[in-house]
């Protein structure tokens, strides 16, 4: 036993040098042995740190600025309609203050009135940088086969409405920096003033030919909005308190922004409007003809377009029609005199 014991002791003794190698000798000779474990360590705690931080935190970042971000549409013009299908010319402007300008790259949008059970068509947006105040032109012929309620829904909104909201839909991929490429949803609303109806349409210089049936003039059509439309060629019918009494056509009609003047022709039935108008009993025995006029169809290229038609249908349009000035603006100012 104390054998043993001297043993321990002298093992002791011939420890004690190594004990006293220096701290870093310690240091150095430890990691030497488990560098490995070290760096798995490491490699453990930096992907716990940035994995998050690029696979949790910055989608969220991402979806987020992409939420603030917001859209505004200053020209729209459309144009070439056929049934199923129309060209559209769209500028928007990016608004995003975020510090972020990641691209977005090419995605399809589909374009749809918000809560509208189907989308009105789908639209390619051209890759982009989310830049504040970054332009995106879209140039493109928009399929409208969709949906004909969606699309005569969205027709009667741009033409009857004051203003209407718009949506875009589309899950494009989204990079910043070295960062991954991710997927983000684009879901912007976009509010623009609409055709108010046509409220303030007029007609002026209206004259009627000497064979009292062939009615000409100028159409005055104000459009508050920013959104240029080609509907071609318009016929309305023309009556007073629900009864016909003709019908007048405006040719290659194209509406833009501000105040339209569009050449009118027209077609009236003179009987009828004398009966209207002569008698003391008549209703509009001061000559003033109060006017509905209600677009019935458009036909571009010789094809009826059935949602411009029925946007067309859903729109009243009242003027009055002074006779008097009417005949004297022809030259008959002398059968003014006698009515
Ligand atoms: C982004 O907006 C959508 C609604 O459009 C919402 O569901 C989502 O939580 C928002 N995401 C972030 C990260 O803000
Ligand atoms: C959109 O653009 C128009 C014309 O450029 C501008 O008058 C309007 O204030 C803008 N609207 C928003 C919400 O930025
Ligand atoms: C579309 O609009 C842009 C900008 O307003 C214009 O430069 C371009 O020529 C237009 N394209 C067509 C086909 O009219
Ligand atoms: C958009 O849709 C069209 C037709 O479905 C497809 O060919 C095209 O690859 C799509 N583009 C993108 C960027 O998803
Ligand atoms: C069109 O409008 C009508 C009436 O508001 C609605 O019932 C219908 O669902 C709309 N169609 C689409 C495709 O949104
Ligand atoms: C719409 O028309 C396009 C081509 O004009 C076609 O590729 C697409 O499949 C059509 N979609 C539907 C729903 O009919
Ligand atoms: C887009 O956002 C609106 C409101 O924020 C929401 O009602 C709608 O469901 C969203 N659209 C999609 C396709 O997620
Ligand atoms: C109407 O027709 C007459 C005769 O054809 C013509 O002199 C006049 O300029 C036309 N008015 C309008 C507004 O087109
Ligand atoms: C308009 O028509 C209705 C019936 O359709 C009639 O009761 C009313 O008196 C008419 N008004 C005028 C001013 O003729
Ligand atoms: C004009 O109206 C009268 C009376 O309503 C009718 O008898 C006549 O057939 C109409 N003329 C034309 C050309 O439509
Ligand atoms: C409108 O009608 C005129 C005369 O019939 C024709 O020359 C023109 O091409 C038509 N316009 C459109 C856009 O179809
Ligand atoms: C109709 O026009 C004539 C000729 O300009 C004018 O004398 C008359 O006052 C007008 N009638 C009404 C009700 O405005």
């Amino acid at each position: 036993m104390a054998d043993d014991k001297a043993k321990v002791q002298q093992v002791d003794e011939t420890t004690t040098p190594a004990v006293k190698r220096s701290f870093f000798a310690r240091v150095g000779a430890h990691y030497r042995k488990w560098w490995w474990l070290h760096l798995i360590i490491l490699v453990v705690v930096v992907l716990v740190i940035t994995l998050p931080i690029v696979y949790v935190a910055y989608p969220r970042i991402a979806q987020s600025d992409v939420n603030k971000s917001s859209l505004n549409i200053t020209n729209l013009v459309f144009s070439n309609p056929t049934p199923s299908s129309i060209h559209a010319n769209q500028t928007q402007v990016l608004t995003n203050k975020a510090s972020y300008h990641p691209t977005i790259y090419a995605f399809n949008a589909s374009i749809s009135l918000p809560g509208a059970s189907a989308p009105l068509s789908t639209v390619l947006i051209p890759r982009l940088q989310a830049n504040d105040g970054e332009i995106i032109n879209v140039d493109a012929t928009l399929a409208l086969n969709q949906s004909t309620d969606a699309v005569a829904n969205f027709t009667m909104a741009v033409l009857g409405l004051e203003s209407f909201q718009l949506n875009f839909y589309g899950r494009p991929d989204l990079k910043e920096g070295a960062l991954p490429r991710e997927k983000v949803s684009f879901n912007k609303t976009v509010t623009m003033n609409g055709l108010n109806g046509l409220r303030g349409f007029s007609l002026e210089d209206l004259m009627i030919a000497s064979d009292l049936t062939n009615l000409n003039g100028t159409a005055l059509i104000p459009n508050p909005s920013i959104i240029t439309v080609a509907m071609g060629n318009v016929t309305l019918d023309v009556s007073v308190n629900g009864t016909q009494i003709g019908q007048s056509y405006l040719t290659n009609l194209v509406l833009a922004p501000g105040n339209n003047s569009v050449p009118l022709q027209g077609t009236i039935n003179t009987t009828q409007v004398l009966g209207l108008i002569t008698g003391n009993t008549s209703a509009y025995s001061s000559g003033v003809l109060p006017l509905g006029i209600r677009g019935i169809s458009s036909v571009y290229n010789g094809q009826e377009i059935p949602y411009f038609s029925q946007a067309l249908q859903a729109n009243l349009l009242q003027t009055p029609m002074n006779i008097t000035q009417v005949l004297i603006n022809s030259g008959l100012g002398d059968l003014a005199t006698v009515l």
